[in-house]
C-alpha cells in the first residue's frame, strides 16, 4: 500500500508539473482526489479493510500526500494565472529566480564615435563619414599624390577589381576603385561642394595594405577634421586639438608638434600628447619618451585649394587625422589594436 500511495504521489506531481491550464489542473485533481474515481480517494476508502495495526500508519501517509496534491495543484493555479498562456505551470512559478536578461552594449569603437563626434559638434563642426570605396583621384591625386608619388606606397590599399567599376570615368579622367586608406578624401568631397567657412569632422573606416602588429590593423577608423576660413592658423589649429584631447579624456593634456610631411598640408606635423598612463615620466605605453603619437596634423596646401577650386590665397585652413582606435587603446589602457577587431566576447565585455 505504502509503495502505491508513493507512486500515486509522483505521477500526480508530473502532470501538474506540465498542466498549461487550469481546466487540466482539475482534471488532474478530480483523477488523483475526485471523490468517486479519484486514484487516492480510493486508498483512503480501502484503508478500513487494512488490519488495524496498518491503518494509522497508511491513513496518516495517504492524507499527508492527499494534503500535498492539493497544495501543489492550488499553487499551480495561481502561477498559471500569472504566466503566460500555454506555458506549463513549472514554467511560471514564481517563486523560482527570475531569468537573466543579457542586455548588450555598444563596442568600444562605437562609443569612441560617438563621444568624439558630440565634441566636435559642440565646437561647431559638422559630422560626416563619407564613402569607404573611393576613387583614386580623391584618395590621391586631389590631394596632391600623383600616381608616380612615393606618399602612394605609404597608403598602399586594396584596389577593387570588377571589369564594369574599376576604371570610373568622370570628367576628371579615368580612375580606378579602392577602399579609403583615410579620412582625408573627405576634404575633397566637402569643398567641391560647399564654399567655406567651413568646420567638418569626418569619422570612418579606412583600410590599409598593412603587415598587422600591436598597433596597425588593416581595418581602422580615423577622425578627419578640418576647418577653412580666412586667417586660419597654427595657433588655431593647437588651440581646437588640445581642447577636444581635453575634452576627451577629462583632464589636462600637454600636446606637441613636430615637424612632419603629408603632400596635401604644408606645413605638416605629427601631434604627440603627453602620455596618460604615466603623466608624462615615461612608461612602456608612450615607449619611456613621456610622449604619444597620435595624428598627423597641417595647413591645408594651396594644391587642394586649386583641386577643389578656389581661389588662390583667398583661404586659409587646419587638417588633422587622428586614429580612433588608438584613443580607444590610450583611454582603455589597452595593449594591442588586433583586441578591437577580435569578436572576443571576454574581451569586449569589459567595457
Ligand atoms: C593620414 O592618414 C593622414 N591622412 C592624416 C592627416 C590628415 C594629415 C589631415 C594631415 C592632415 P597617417 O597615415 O599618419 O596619416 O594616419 C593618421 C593616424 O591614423 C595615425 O596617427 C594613427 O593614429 C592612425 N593609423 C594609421 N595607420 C594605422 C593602422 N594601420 N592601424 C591603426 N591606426 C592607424
Amino acid at each position: 500500500m505504502i509503495s502505491k500511495i508513493d507512486e500515486i504521489k509522483k505521477q500526480a506531481l508530473t502532470d501538474i508539473e506540465t498542466a498549461k491550464d487550469s481546466p487540466y489542473l482539475e482534471a488532474i485533481w478530480r483523477k488523483y482526489l475526485g471523490r468517486r474515481e479519484g486514484k487516492l480517494t480510493k486508498i483512503l476508502r480501502e484503508i478500513k479493510d487494512l488490519p488495524i495495526s496498518q491503518r494509522p500508519k497508511i491513513g496518516a501517509l495517504a492524507n499527508k500526500v492527499l494534503q500535498e496534491i492539493d497544495e501543489r495543484i492550488n499553487k499551480a493555479k495561481n502561477c498559471l494565472s500569472f504566466s503566460q498562456k500555454g506555458k506549463s505551470a513549472k514554467q511560471g512559478d514564481i517563486t523560482l529566480p527570475g531569468e537573466k536578461v543579457e542586455l548588450g552594449h555598444l563596442h568600444p569603437l562605437t562609443q569612441m564615435r560617438f563621444k568624439v563626434a558630440e565634441i566636435f559638434a559642440s565646437l561647431g563642426f559638422k559630422i560626416l563619414d563619407g564613402n569607404e570605396l573611393e576613387t583614386e583621384y580623391y584618395n590621391f591625386e586631389a590631394l596632391n599624390i600623383p600616381a608616380s608619388h612615393p606618399a602612394r606606397d605609404m597608403w598602399d590599399t586594396f584596389f577593387v577589381d570588377s571589369p564594369q567599376s574599376s576604371l570610373l570615368k568622370s570628367k576628371k579622367g579615368k580612375y580606378k576603385l579602392l577602399l579609403r586608406t583615410h579620412t582625408s578624401s573627405m576634404q575633397i568631397r566637402v569643398m567641391e561642394k560647399e564654399k567655406p567657412p567651413l568646420r567638418v569632422c569626418v569619422i570612418g573606416r579606412c583600410f590599409r595594405n598593412e603587415a598587422t602588429d600591436a598597433s596597425h590593423e588593416h581595418t581602422l577608423y580615423q577622425i578627419e577634421g578640418f576647418c577653412v576660413d580666412k586667417e586660419v592658423s597654427v595657433a588655431n589649429l593647437i588651440y581646437t586639438l588640445r581642447g577636444f584631447l581635453s575634452l576627451l579624456f577629462e583632464r589636462e593634456v600637454k600636446v606637441r608638434l613636430r615637424p612632419s610631411y603629408f603632400p596635401f598640408t604644408e606645413p605638416s606635423f605629427e601631434m604627440d600628447f603627453s602620455c596618460l598612463n604615466c603623466q608624462g615620466k615615461g612608461c612602456s605605453v608612450c615607449g619611456q619618451t613621456g610622449w604619444v603619437e597620435m595624428l598627423g596634423c597641417g595647413m591645408i596646401h594651396p594644391k587642394v585649394y586649386e583641386a577643389v577650386g578656389y581661389a588662390t590665397g583667398q583661404y586659409s585652413g587646419f587638417a588633422f587625422g587622428i586614429g580612433l582606435d588608438r584613443l580607444v587603446m590610450m583611454k582603455n589602457q589597452i595593449d594591442d589594436i588586433r583586441w578591437l577587431h577580435s569578436g572576443d566576447l571576454r574581451f569586449i565585455k569589459q567595457f
